[in-house]
């Protein structure tokens, strides 16, 4: 199917929840990561740039571009750690994209979901490359909107199929283990992070709180450990300690822009890290050893956003999941914008 160049495919919550259901939520993950991995080993051919951050006392809204010279994409997305108590979510967001040639937006998508789906594919992905051979047991820490995502991912892409679960929230920790009951997970509920670490091989942190939190101290990690840490992401928002840091190697999507948001943002800006695009291009090695304690500094970088866009963009337009937006005006004569807004049935009627 395709679309008319004036009307833009547009993909509502409940297209991509129809869309999710009929490939299947693992199929999906599983996709999107080879996506994400193609895209990452032509990490050259994408223009980048850290994201354009306004931050206000409550939070942060953020764009999110890039182009690889055929297609340009774009997310909108917030931070808001505070919403839940008003019943907002903290995450929230949405995306465009286009085509290069013409400049002509060829998808608007919802990305809340889309931006779970993706941010878990890439820790998955990452930890891949990263994380000790044979894993099974993973502690999630955190226990929010991210969090089944990131335990569904991480059981399609790695088979993990043992989760410890802890939040300083009770009720987003009974939420997880009720939502992840069906899809064949061992959960065990813990008291405290120390708790949930215990026996884990691979340490996801994915909490939400605007200020430098410790969520992982050094007694808590032990040699031969993956750290997934998802919830750093934000100038003044960490989770993991510095001297975890320190005994870490640290792998990070966009350097210039993880050394101003991720955990390394505690750091000096000439501390080592390893690019991961350069770990899935084959460049450079991922884990090495068995003690090596591996960190995935995950902050979200704009190249995802279009892995994912662009597989969306492709699914919907074999199966016809998208309603169309009349969003782009389209007058008989390309030059003659005002004399279709003079002729159009609202100016005769006015
Ligand atoms: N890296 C990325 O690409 C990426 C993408 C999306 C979201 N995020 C980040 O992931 C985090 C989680 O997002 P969400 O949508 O799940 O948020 P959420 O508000 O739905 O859930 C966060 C959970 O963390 C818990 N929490 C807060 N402090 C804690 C602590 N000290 N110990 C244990 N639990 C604690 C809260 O009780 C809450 O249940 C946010 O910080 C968000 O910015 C990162």
């Amino acid at each position: 199917m395709t679309a008319k160049l004036n009307v833009v495919p547009f993909v509502s919550v409940d297209r991509m929840m129809t869309l999710v259901h009929h490939i299947g939520i693992e199929r999906f993950l599983m996709d999107l990561a080879d996506r994400l991995e193609d895209d990452f080993r032509r990490w050259e051919s994408f223009d980048k740039t850290p994201r354009v951050a306004s931050h206000s006392l409550e939070g942060v809204i953020e764009l999110m571009p890039t182009s690889d010279g055929n297609h340009y994409g774009f997310k909108y997305v917030n931070g808001h750690p505070g919403n839940t108590r008003d019943g907002l979510q903290t995450v929230t967001a949405f995306g465009l994209l286009a085509d290069v040639a013409t400049g002509y937006p060829i998808l608007l998508s919802e990305m809340t979901i889309l931006t779970a789906l993706r941010t878990a594919a890439m820790s998955a992905v990452a930890a891949k490359y990263l994380a000790p051979r044979g894993a099974s047991c993973m502690a999630l820490i955190g226990n929010g909107a991210q969090s089944e995502f990131q335990a569904m991912a991480f059981k399609a892409l790695l088979g993990i199929r043992e989760l410890r679960l802890f939040d300083i929230d009770p009720a987003a920790t009974r939420k997880c283990a009720a939502n992840l009951a069906r899809h064949g997970f061992r959960t065990t509920i813990c008291k405290s992070s120390m708790e949930a670490v215990e026996g884990a091989q691979i340490i996801t942190t994915v909490t939400a709180d605007k200020q430098y939190a410790t969520i992982l101290s050094d007694n808590m990690v032990g040699a031969g450990v993956h750290i997934n840490a998802v919830g750093g992401d934000c100038p003044g928002k960490t989770e993991v300690q510095r001297e975890v840091l320190l005994r870490s190697d640290i792998f990070v999507e966009y350097p210039p822009q993880t050394r101003i948001e991720g955990d390394i943002q505690q750091l000096p800006a000439d501390h080592p890290v390893n690019e991961l695009w350069r770990v899935i291009a084959g460049i450079e090695p991922g884990r090495r050893d068995g003690r090596q304690i591996t960190l995935f500094d995950s902050v979200g970088f704009a190249i995802e956003d279009f892995s994912a866009l662009c597989y969306v963009h492709e699914r919907i337009l074999e199966t016809g999941n998208f309603d169309e937006l009349d969003l782009i005006a389209d007058p008989d004569d390309p030059r003659d914008l005002f004399g279709m807004l003079m002729r159009s049935p609202a100016a005769v009627a006015a």
